[in-house]
């Protein structure tokens, strides 16, 4: 089957969830394929090149951290790869899927169900319980009630926040806070998770066990994870390492 054939389709999916975006028969395709990508933010003089001739493949089931100076591209290439903007020249497939071929509706549908971000300042929102925010991506893409609050408690307990599910993101330390986002990230079952920096504002200690945590759903349910870190500890969870130096790919 050609790229090109594997068109995205809706189709009926089992109970409780919505009509999913489907991406037929991807199971063999890498999770995302960047061919000969650059990224040039602005035009002429003032512009900034932040990517150069970038290929890279990540399969279905890889946990790859990406490092790298500060201002080196890894979160424009988080961006990329994620959709939330898009390249200057070359592609980025996903699934088989290049993102650019997408309208603006499929692209969002394909972020909302399949892809989960986690950020450096988790970007809970406040007035949310921790339940609330951990359930509000699946409210968003039309789960029933009660398959939502199923899947929502099983992403609670897989991050050991069963007990703090009434709290508000404000009375949870730092560490507890970026449980709660990888929750939220988990709760739709996304083939990919991307976290830019989901160590930066955790002391080492834990970040590190924030690594584990997405190191260990890693292995147990095959999610795919791409995370950008400046943490010592990524050297020990993260299957591959690749460095950014200057908009280009140094060492994979
Ligand atoms: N929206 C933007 N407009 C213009 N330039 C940008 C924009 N975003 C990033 N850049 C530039 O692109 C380059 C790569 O930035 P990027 O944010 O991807 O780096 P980074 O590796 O994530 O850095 P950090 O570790 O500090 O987060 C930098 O030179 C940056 O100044
Ligand atoms: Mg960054």
């Amino acid at each position: 089957m050609t790229e090109r054939e594997n068109k995205v389709q809706a189709s009926a999916t089992p109970a409780g969830e919505p009509r999913r975006l489907q991406l037929v028969k991807a199971s063999q395709l890498p999770i995302v394929r960047l061919s000969q990508v650059e990224k040039r933010y602005g035009k002429g003089e003032g512009s900034v090149q932040a990517l150069r001739s970038i290929d890279l493949q990540v399969e279905r089931g890889e946990f790859v951290a990406l490092v790298g100076q500060s201002g080196s591209g890894k979160s424009t290439l988080l961006n990329l790869i994620g959709g939330i903007d898009q390249p200057s020249a070359g592609a980025v497939h996903f699934l088989g899927q290049d993102l650019a071929d997408l309208g603006d509706r499929d692209l969002a549908q394909l972020r909302a169900r399949e892809i989960g971000f986690i950020f450096q300042f988790f970007n809970l929102l406040p007035v949310l319980s921790v339940f609330d925010n951990v359930y509000y991506p699946l409210m968003l893409n039309g789960y029933r009630k009660e398959q939502a609050r199923r899947q929502v408690l099983q992403a609670l307990e897989r991050v050991g926040l069963q007990q703090h599910a009434l709290r508000r993101p404000v009375e949870l330390s730092g560490g507890q806070q970026q449980r709660v986002a990888i929750a939220r990230a988990l709760v739709k079952k996304p083939a990919l998770v991307i976290a830019d920096e989901p160590t930066g504002n955790l002391d080492s200690e834990t970040g590190r066990s924030v690594l584990e945590l997405m190191q260990e759903i890693n292995r147990e349910n095959g999610t795919t994870f791409i995370i950008s870190t400046h943490s010592d500890a990524v050297r020990d969870v993260a299957g591959r390492v690749v460095r950014i130096a200057d908009g280009s790919i140094q060492h994979d």
